[in-house]
């Protein structure tokens, strides 16, 4: 059967959109939060195959998505690497901070195989049980969105820590980013051979660097994940999402990617030129249109299908679904999605 998204990543435009949500498998839905539940904690859903399968799959039993996506996190790498990742209830991440390169030295240099496995036999569990049509998605955190939180040890709305290390230590920093290219070309290979069938590569924090940093830490390093992953798995699309990056959104193009994630700020005219005719674009509904409802969903749902829907486009939000967004609302958005057809 043939895979939309699959199709879209590939070069094809579709007279209707596919349509997956960034973070669909998570708290807003009832059955997760069961699931959730059971598995004690986070970090024990992400590494238990039975659980993390079941809860990937949730979301598509729901509302038919075009795309699933593997449930884990992007903190696996860092844990898998040694840093010790644990999330308190309603606190978000917490890691032991590494605050410059002394730091370094505790951590692994390679993944842990043994940490990462259960990921991998997710990835084969839920493969085995996709629904025809539908295109798994793998992913891994962007190197410099992945140290910020193992620099501070934590969230956090400035990345202060990570940007303070990069300016007073580069090359300290530089030895940081390298072996998070290095494992997260490791952790993608590793998901393909599994079973996923694209990858989406999360810079959420790319926004906040000022340009020379942002070549730095955002464009190269992800252009070598891109680089060493085609040589490992060829012809595997890559979607890249870098949050904020504003008109560096072009720079991205520069890492060859297959599609390129669009935040809801991202400039709809800027993109349909510059962006869109070279490769797919995903994205840009504002998560809080769809926690909102009603008439501010369906004006943003024909907005983003008004300005992409021509072209190479995948419909997605411009972030994660939040937690406390009405099940009614999704229902509401993909049906309108799917009633669109390209004029
Ligand atoms: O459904 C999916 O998208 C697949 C699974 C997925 C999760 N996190 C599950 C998750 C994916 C792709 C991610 C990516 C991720 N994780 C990113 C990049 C994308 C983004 O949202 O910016 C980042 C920065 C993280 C790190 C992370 N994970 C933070 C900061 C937090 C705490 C904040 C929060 O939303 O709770 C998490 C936790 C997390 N990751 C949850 C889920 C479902 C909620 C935790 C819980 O169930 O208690």
């Amino acid at each position: 059967m043939e895979k939309p998204l699959l199709a879209v990543l590939q070069g094809q435009s579709l007279a209707t959109p596919p349509i997956w949500m960034m973070r669909q498998a998570g708290r807003y839905l009832p059955e997760y939060r069961k699931v959730r539940e059971t598995a004690g904690s986070f970090m024990k859903l992400c590494f238990n195959p039975e659980l993390a399968a079941e809860v990937t799959l949730q979301p598509l039993r729901r509302f038919g998505f075009d795309g699933a996506i593997l449930f884990s996190d992007i903190l696996v790498v860092p844990h898998a690497l040694g840093q010790t990742v644990t999330f308190e209830a309603g606190e978000g991440p917490r890691l032991e901070g590494l605050i410059d390169r002394s730091g370094l030295g505790r951590l692994g240099s390679r993944l842990d195989e043994a940490v990462v496995q259960p990921v991998y036999e997710t990835v084969r569990r839920v493969r085995r049980d996709l629904p025809p049509g539908v295109t798994f998605l793998g992913f891994c955190g962007a190197p410099w969105t992945v140290a910020t939180y193992m620099v501070a040890g934590r969230g956090g709305d400035d990345q202060a820590a990570a940007r303070m290390f990069a300016y007073r230590d580069p090359e300290g920093f530089q030895l940081l980013i390298d072996r998070l290219v290095e494992a997260s070309v490791e952790y993608l290979a590793g998901q393909v051979e599994a079973g996923v069938e694209v990858v989406q590569i999360f810079d959420t924090w790319a926004g906040i660097l000022p340009d020379a940093e942002f070549r730095r830490w955002s464009v190269e390093p992800i252009a070598r994940i891109v680089s060493g992953l085609r040589q490992r798995a060829p012809g595997v699309p890559v979607i890249v999402f870098p949050k904020g990056a504003g008109s560096r959104l072009a720079w991205m193009l520069e890492t060859g990617p297959d599609a390129v994630g669009l935040d809801w700020a991202a400039d709809a005219a800027f993109v349909s030129r510059e962006i869109q005719p070279r490769v797919a674009v995903q994205g840009h509904i504002d998560p809080l249109a769809l926690k909102a409802g009603g008439a501010a969903l369906d004006g943003a749902v024909d907005a983003a299908l008004a300005a992409f829907g021509s072209g190479r486009y995948i419909f997605n939000l411009g972030h994660g679904i939040q937690p406390d967004t009405p099940i009614a609302h999704v229902e509401q958005m993909v049906a309108r999605v799917r009633a669109w057809r390209r004029g």
